[in-house]
């Protein structure tokens, strides 16, 4: 089963993150994604929409932005102009995420939901026809390298399930401690993108372990 393989610059070199785009788009990637926090919503900061806009310049593949911030819908129009492709909020971070995804759509990009390991699936139910893609988070967010929530396979298998009563099309990622061994078993419960920081980035060969984890998907 083929899949989406978007690996994380939270793990790159920030001191070199033009050398690292250019890694990424000669390898079997298919999206770079870009983890966006504020120091309020996750405990950790990391960057914004000049330094997207940055990476975009050099970036040949489409960036997937994952929005770790309050009130999200004030950077909507920002994280386009920056040169986002897919936009994901958190669904605890939006009063009005019918709104504010409808909103990314209407900018041109993909529209993206995100749950928090504990946030149930109810809590998007009534916004998956409205959205492009449903991101679970497999850990708690804010860090790179923390180890996969088990509980995360039944989460995926219920999305599965809501995805064929609502939106056929939707696009199921998972995020966090996402590795080499989980991989099979996520493409079997229903995931068809997957984001990997550590697993990507901490192997001696980034490319051939990009290409390794590809080919997981052929075997799928
Ligand atoms: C965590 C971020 C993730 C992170 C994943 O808050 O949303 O995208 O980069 O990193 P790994 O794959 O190392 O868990
Ligand atoms: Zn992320």
């Amino acid at each position: 089963m083929s899949f989406y393989l978007s690996p994380s610059l939270l793990s790159a070199d920030f001191g070199e993150l033009r050398r690292d785009t250019e890694m990424l788009n000669a390898s079997a990637a298919d999206w770079l994604h870009i983890d966006i926090m504020d120091g309020h919503f996750v405990p950790n900061i990391t960057f914004g929409p000049p330094v997207t806009k940055a990476i975009k310049k050099h970036a040949k593949k489409p960036l997937d932005v994952h929005l770790m911030i309050t009130q999200p819908e004030r950077y909507l129009s920002a994280f386009k102009e920056a040169g986002a492709d897919i936009l994901s909020v958190h669904a605890e971070a939006c009063t009005h995420l019918h709104r504010t995804l409808s909103e990314i759509r209407q900018l041109g990009m993909k529209a993206g939901v995100v749950l928090n390991p504990h946030t149930p699936l109810c809590q998007v139910e009534y916004v998956l026809e409205y959205c492009d893609l449903l991101l679970l988070m497999s850990v708690n967010p804010g860090f790179g390298g923390q180890k996969f929530i088990e509980n995360t396979y039944r989460k995926l298998e219920e999305a599965a399930k809501l995805k064929a009563r609502y939106n056929p099309n939707l696009i199921i990622e998972i995020d966090g401690g996402v590795n080499l061994d989980n991989t099979p078993k996520l493409l079997a419960s229903g995931a068809n993108a997957l984001v990997a920081g550590a697993a990507v980035f901490a192997a001696e060969d980034v490319p051939a372990q990009i290409k390794t984890m590809k080919a997981l998907g052929d075997k799928a």
